[in-house]
């Protein structure tokens, strides 16, 4: 019951990691509220799921209030929304560019700022940005969501130095590949063959469970992690510590 007494704010929290995040944290004793677009699944007496654009700050400025009335301040926060981009860089609009930060970086600025004024007159909060390998390593056609994806880590970065004082920690989770709706989408994007080469480019053999992102989670929320800010851990498998060969 590592995260008793706590109150975690879960953005995405209807599928995929954010999902398994939810469950995690109910299952360590956390009060948990989930925000997403789609409808999440019945969070019982300690969870509530919340239906919010997590881009729109009308939305979250609501939501969150609406969270505190029901468990009390935010004690952990994890900016777990995002999605893919397939873009070409010659033809992708403006209005495209936008629409991938927006989710994907401005979104975790935007329910940080909402729920930092509770942490800093706390003295006490964690926040977990779900970054990706991507930040570190990409791959063809799926432009720009590296550059929103590393911007995350930077934010972090930059956020931990800003709320340190505050006994609040930042810090970044890198998943590798996790099988959750986002990796069917990218291999039905691909050469059906892929899926194969990627197993087997991992130490392990395999993709993650999202259960497993969402442990390494839980942690990062805990007290047990208490002198860990400002850092990135990717969480692949072994994905990244190979090269081509
Ligand atoms: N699956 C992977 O292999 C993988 C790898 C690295 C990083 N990630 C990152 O992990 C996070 C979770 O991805 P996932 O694989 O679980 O994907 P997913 O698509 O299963 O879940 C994402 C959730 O975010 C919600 N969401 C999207 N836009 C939103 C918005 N504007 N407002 C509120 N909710 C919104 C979706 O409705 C969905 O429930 C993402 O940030 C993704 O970039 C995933």
């Amino acid at each position: 019951m590592r995260l008793s007494g706590h109150h975690i704010l879960v953005t995405g929290g209807s599928r995929g990691i954010g999902a398994a995040t939810v469950q995690k944290a109910l299952e360590d004793g956390a009060r948990v509220t989930s925000l997403d677009i789609i409808a999440g699944p019945d969070l019982g007496e300690t969870g509530l799921s919340l239906a919010a654009d997590v881009t729109k700050s009308a939305d979250i400025s609501q939501a969150v209030a609406q969270a505190v009335d029901r468990f009390g301040p935010i004690t952990g926060l994890v900016n777990n929304a995002g999605k893919n981009s397939y873009a070409d860089p010659v033809k992708m609009t403006e209005a495209q560019w936008e629409d991938v930060f927006s989710v994907d970086l401005k979104a975790a600025w935007l329910v940080a700022r909402a729920v930092l004024p509770g942490m800093i007159a706390a003295k006490r909060g964690s926040i977990v940005n779900i970054a990706s390998v991507h930040a570190d390593m990409t791959y063809p056609g799926m432009f720009p969501y590296a550059a929103a994806k590393s911007g995350l880590v930077g934010l972090t970065r930059s956020l931990a130095l800003e709320v340190g004082p505050y006994q609040i920690r930042v810090n970044a989770i890198s998943p590798g590949y996790t099988e959750t709706f986002l990796v069917q989408e990218f291999f039905e994007k691909n050469d059906p063959n892929l899926r194969e080469q990627v197993l087997n480019a991992h130490a392990m053999g395999r993709m993650a469970h999202p259960r497993e992102i969402a442990n390494c989670i839980a942690f990062l929320l805990s007290d047990e992690a208490s002198f860990v800010t400002g850092a990135n851990w990717k969480v692949d498998g072994g994905l990244t510590a190979r090269f081509a060969g």
